[in-house]
């Protein structure tokens, strides 16, 4: 999508292929700082301290992380070590670990000699697999969007939480595709955006996003949404997701279910976009099997922003000696979600559908 009328990706393989060129995301949405990652260990400190994130975005720059090991040492045994270490950063998003088998299964069956090119690849297979899947999300996920603007004389008025936006993928976004379709096909819009405590991804790279496609939004509290729709102004929820389990419960960013559970109590349709790459069908019970991976205090104790000097600064919200929990996802019941927005059509969050999406494979 696009930056000032440029367009941009969240991560660019560079042609010299010793490198790829990501946005760090820790400096939007008052800089845009961009960093160049030629290890697998600078992509592993990426992934961790979230210069990068998002689902996909993690998934395909894990991806270039062994393909960047793969140029100094593409033995079984160091791209096994590289693919531990990816694996360990952050435990919630399926895509990482799906992007490591696949580059994985890949590698290992060709000679040493082959592995270098071959990983690089297939790393940007990855990625512009992904472009390709959540521009088909967009298609899917306009149809909504249009049958709500056919009943309604005002802007469509669309939630979403967090950031399952371009930045969150390689490009386009899950949640924003089908936003960014309406916007480009003349629909009005007007997008509610949670700003996603604690690290307010919604205010910080949604909001940033949105602006720059020039989409009327406004930002809300975390808190607002359940009250915005007993008003009736909300016609649609889209949210993305990190790993929807085989029978369609959905983990996504922490506060995701207090919406859901607002959606349903007044009647506002509740959809998920997820590409197939964010489904495991290996975990059934999303509420007991999806790891739910617990940050720092520190992301809930303190809070971010510009200062009038023009600098970036950290204060202190919280009473020294308070201590915090920072559980950073949580799931929302496959009873809750009205369906999934996926790049092969909009299907059911239950166990049939699902098995059958993936065996389209
Ligand atoms: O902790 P983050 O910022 O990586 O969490 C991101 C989300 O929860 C997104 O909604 C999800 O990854 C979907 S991204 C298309």
């Amino acid at each position: 999508m696009r930056v000032a009328d440029v367009a941009t990706r969240s991560i660019v393989s560079l042609p010299s292929r010793d490198a790829v060129e990501v946005i760090d995301q820790r400096w939007l949405p008052h800089r845009l700082v961009r960093a160049r990652l030629d290890s697998v260990d600078a992509v592993a400190r990426a992934i961790r301290e979230m210069w990068v994130r998002g689902a996909p975005l993690i998934g395909a720059s894990a991806a270039y992380g062994l393909a960047l090991q793969a140029r100094v040492d593409a033995s079984d045994d160091a791209l096994q070590r590289a693919a531990a270490t990816l694996a360990a950063t952050r435990p919630t998003a399926v895509n990482l670990a799906w992007a490591l088998r696949r580059m994985l299964s890949r590698l290992l069956a060709l000679p040493l000699a082959q592995r270098q090119r071959s990983a690089w690849d297939e790393a940007d297979a990855i990625a512009e697999e992904d472009v390709a899947a959540n521009a088909a999300i967009g298609r899917h996920g306009l149809a909504l969007i249009e049958a709500v603007a056919q009943r309604r004389s005002g802007p469509v008025r669309v939630l979403t939480h967090c950031n399952a936006g371009w930045l969150a993928t390689v490009d386009w976004g899950t949640a924003t595709a089908p936003i960014y379709r309406a916007h480009a096909a003349g629909l009005a819009l007007q997008v509610w955006v949670d700003e996603t405590r604690p690290r307010n991804q919604g205010a910080s790279l949604t909001a940033w996003e949105l602006g720059h496609e020039g989409v009327p939004h406004r930002v809300i509290a975390d808190n607002a949404g359940g009250h915005l729709m007993q008003r009736g102004d909300v016609d649609l929820v889209i949210v993305g997701c990190d790993r929807v389990s085989a029978r369609g419960d959905v983990c996504n960013k922490i506060g995701t279910y207090l919406k859901a559970l607002a959606a349903q109590d007044n009647g506002v349709p509740f959809f998920v976009a997820m590409p197939v790459s964010t489904l495991d069908l290996e975990v059934d019970d999303g509420l007991r099997g999806i790891p739910i991976e617990e940050r720092s205090e520190r992301e809930v104790t303190h809070v971010s922003g510009l200062a009038a000097s023009g600098e970036t600064v950290e204060v202190r919200l919280t009473p020294e000696g308070s201590a915090a929990a920072n559980p950073a996802f949580d799931v929302t019941p496959a009873r809750l979600v009205t369906g999934l927005i996926t790049e092969r059509g909009i299907v059911a969050a239950s166990e049939g559908a699902l098995r059958a999406l993936k065996e389209g494979a």
